[in-house]
């Protein structure tokens, strides 16, 4: 019997893989680490750009995962069948191993003989080649070879059928996306002569439900692709969708491990709203507090910027679609559902058990502190008075969380108008520019690994060695980010560090760099690393097999960590500390910088050991 339960799907997938001799790794934060150039985590590929890029992976050529995501692009569409913003990506990755015919038959094999998905069911399509790069008849073929008729397969422009970069440069290719048929009586055409539902937001009969890419290109900053070094496979897998095809039903929200979560919220529902509209509703909540669970999991909280601006927006969406439906939000809603969430999830995702208090007093208190919000926007609201235009009905919406239905309602008893039209002006105007800053955010490219970031990476492992050697060994890494510019390192430490300690840091560091170290890495184990000393953030799940990155003879430095780094400590330049403060409750913050070493730099390789 072929899986059909979100958790066995998730399971078979990664069980088949590493038959076919792929190294299942653990997913990652959704928080990217070293990342600035994005909030969120958005695909599998995500963390391992590096490796992608060249540098060696630990655990081998041959990847699979699964991974939590978050999108935001497609936040306006969720509420129908199959948009989300938090959903689990499967993935299998080849870094310079096999390429196009390997990965189309792995796809095909998963599909047909673990998913016994029928041949009839699925279309395909392929990139059809531009000035950048050719059609892709080689996937084509490969897909015929194994069975799919010409007819099922469609070719469609790069706005369709290229992945990547996923920010400004880096890695990408073209790819091939792979369909299940969700329309009534039998399939027709492909995606191409049938225009797919993903991005369109229009209902459509063929679901995009996996994409092959073939990272075979980097675009530099001049907009021009090259070929890469070494030819990839980033596959993507939606598991929702997944589940949702082969559970035969309507949408994700109806799926196994999503259906208690509608549940739960169904039954808070007291006001008669169209079904229709109650869906959609409910859909956006489950969806955005499954968003915010897992975010507050991963140690964010609500804020006015960033990631923490998000997080409060996915909470503020769902409390009104809440509201929509008259629920009762004044501290315990949020909270009654994360709960349910929780225990659909805890055994993949323990950590939303460690941070239960935390997910729940996060929830209250943002709840909470809306329902205040919305009070004085009431208060507001009273003093209104004349028809209310599109910018006012718009600010109550955005400053005091009230939805047009409620501006309408409340405007109604007073026998106001509202300007509804203009108010739809001004919501698509602020979507416009909250998308532009989303792109902002992500026009700085994946994970830059500039001569500039390596520098600085390497900087913070010899910070972080001597913060423990001037504090104590108490000292941990509780947090860190590098941008082009600087370093920012959190840590755990329980005062202020005095201009002496500061000092005595820096002088660590610059010795260390005027040592002129060199920087290598081994493979070992999480226990063999520990054995031998090395640091690491352990309560983050590390795969089998880790890098230990080593400055010198490994007395003064000796990590865990993905790489890269510089290959000898000279290159790092003058270190220097600019600021130190508190960043929340018993965490230090520091930022510093680095000048002066040369601008083209070697990294560290592996350490040949005799
Ligand atoms: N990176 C590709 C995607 O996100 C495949 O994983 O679709």
């Amino acid at each position: 019997m072929p899986p059909t339960l979100t958790d066995d799907i998730r399971q078979a997938y990664l069980d088949f893989f590493e038959v076919k001799n792929h190294a299942v790794i653990p997913g990652t934060s959704l928080i990217p680490e070293n990342d600035p150039t994005v909030l969120f985590t958005t695909a599998g590929m995500h963390p391992l750009v590096p490796y992608l890029l060249g540098e060696p992976h630990p655990e081998g050529q041959r990847l699979a995962s699964c991974q939590k995501c978050v999108r935001t692009q497609d936040i306006d569409e969720v509420g129908d069948e199959s948009h989300l913003t938090f959903f689990e990506m499967l993935g299998n990755w080849s870094l310079g191993d096999y390429f196009k015919e390997e990965a189309i038959q792995l796809s095909f094999e998963f599909f047909t003989e673990i998913l016994e998905i029928p041949l009839q069911k699925l279309a395909i399509t392929c990139f059809a080649g531009d000035k950048d790069a050719p059609k892709d008849e080689e996937s084509a073929n490969i897909w015929k070879k194994f069975g799919i008729p010409s007819e099922r397969i469609g070719f469609l422009p790069k706005k369709d059928n290229w992945w990547g970069p996923a920010g400004k440069t880096g890695p990408c290719g073209p790819d091939t996306e792979m369909f299940y048929w969700i329309g009534e009586g039998n399939p027709k055409g492909n995606p191409a002569t049938h225009p797919p539902s993903s991005g369109s937001g229009q209902a459509s009969d063929w679901l995009e439900i996996w994409n092959d890419v073939f990272m075979q290109y980097n675009k530099n900053v001049d907009g021009i692709f090259t070929s890469l070094k070494q030819k990839n496979v980033d596959t993507g897998m939606g598991l929702e969708r997944v589940a949702q095809v082969l559970q035969g039903v309507e949408s994700v929200y109806e799926t196994d491990r999503m259906k208690p979560i509608f549940k739960v919220i169904q039954d808070c529902v007291v006001s008669g709203s169209t079904p229709l509209t109650m869906t959609r509703h409910i859909r956006i909540i489950v969806d955005h507090l499954k968003a915010a669970t897992f975010i507050i999991a991963d140690g964010v909280e609500p804020s006015n910027v960033d990631r923490g601006y998000i997080l409060r927006r996915l909470i503020r969406r769902a409390i009104r679609s809440a509201k929509q439906l008259g629920i009762k939000t004044n501290g315990s809603f949020c909270p009654d559902v994360a709960d349910v969430i929780h225990l659909e999830y805890l055994s993949v995702y323990p950590e939303l058990n460690y941070k239960l208090d935390e997910i729940f007093n996060i929830l209250k208190k943002e709840e909470q502190q809306f329902h205040q919000t919305l009070t004085e926007g009431l208060k507001h609201f009273k003093k209104m008075s004349g028809p209310i235009d599109g910018i006012t009905a718009f600010h109550l919406y955005d400053t005091y969380g009230f939805p047009l239905e409620l501006t309408k309602e409340l405007a109604a008893e007073k026998g106001q108008t509202v300007d509804e039209a203009g108010f739809a002006k001004a919501f698509e105007e602020h979507q416009k520019l909250s998308r532009k800053g989303a792109e902002k955010k992500f026009a700085g490219g994946l994970a830059d690994h500039s001569a500039e970031t390596t520098k600085l990476h390497t900087a913070t492992h010899l910070l972080n060695a001597a913060l423990r050697k001037v504090l104590g060994n108490h000292v941990q890494q509780k947090g860190s980010n590098i941008t082009a510019e600087r370093l920012r390192f959190d840590f755990n430490h329980p005062d202020k560090l005095t201009p002496e300690q500061i000092k005595e840091v820096e002088h660590l560091v610059n010795d260390a760099i005027k040592k002129n170290e060199p920087v290598s890495y081994h493979i070992t184990t999480v226990d063999g690393a520990k054995k031998e000393g090395a640091i690491g953030v352990f309560d983050e799940r590390y795969g089998q097999e880790v890098k230990v990155y080593v400055v010198g003879d490994g007395t003064f430095s000796k990590e865990i960590c993905g790489g890269p780094h510089v290959a000898r400590t000279g290159m790092i330049g003058t270190f220097k500390i600019i600021k130190e403060e508190s960043s929340s409750a018993g965490i230090r913050r520091i930022k510093a910088v680095v000048e002066g070493g040369p601008e083209e730099i070697d990294v560290a390789k592996e350490e040949q050991r005799a």
